[in-house]
């Protein structure tokens, strides 16, 4: 066994946050080793860059499986059959199911580019201007049951200034998503090897 967590990301698309925690882990002494990326598109940007990183990079459509479960489980399938200990979704735009969470419960986080508990699901940014706030951010929690609940890993703040559209305020956000992604995958993934040792 080694001192690394055995670590998966998924992925939706473009997979910068993806990019930001793989970086982080060429330090050999970084506590996950990110073995493997899965996409639920094939088109999905991230996948080259991945094994333009020597990461193997899987692509499941979820459109050939003829269930949410049975796409679920085969997701699970894969992780399993590569020995994955820490899940990590890095915007996997998918709804999971109930007995996919629970398979992987303590062991799966999320970023979410909102201040929860505020503006769960979709349109997070366009949805905080609208709302006349002064700030917006991200999340990073543990995925249970509920969309975008969990318990907070980590949060980090931005100023919504006064001319920002939908794309400027996530520009600013996304930046700060690969500064505090990182920190806190590398927290929990030596939780879980801690765990494992004792
Ligand atoms: C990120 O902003 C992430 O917070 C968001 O998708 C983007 C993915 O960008 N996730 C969600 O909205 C999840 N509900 P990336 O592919 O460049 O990391």
């Amino acid at each position: 066994m080694t001192s690394r967590a055995r670590t998966a990301i998924l992925i939706s698309g473009r997979g910068s946050n993806m990019l930001a925690i793989a970086r982080a882990a060429q330090d050999p002494e970084w506590p996950a080793d990110v073995v493997l990326v899965a996409a639920n598109k094939a088109k999905a940007a991230g996948l080259e860059a991945a094994r333009a990183m020597g990461i193997e990079a899987i692509a499941l459509p979820h459109r050939d499986y003829p269930s949410r479960e049975a796409f679920d489980m085969a997701l699970s399938a894969a992780l399993k059959a590569r020995g994955i200990e820490l899940v990590v979704l890095a915007g996997f735009m998918r709804i999971l199911t109930p007995a996919f969470i629970r398979d992987w419960e303590g062991r799966i986080v999320n970023i979410h580019p909102s201040l929860l508990p505020k503006y769960q699901g979709l349109d997070t940014h366009a949805r905080a201007i609208e709302a006349g706030d002064a700030e917006a951010g991200c999340t990073v929690h543990l995925v249970t049951e509920k969309l975008d609940d969990g318990p907070i890993l980590a949060q980090a703040r931005v100023p919504i200034l006064p001319d920002d559209t939908p794309d400027s305020l996530s520009g600013r956000v996304l930046a700060e998503e690969h500064r505090i992604y990182p920190p806190a995958v590398a927290a929990l993934a030596a939780r879980l090897v801690a765990a494992r040792a004792a």
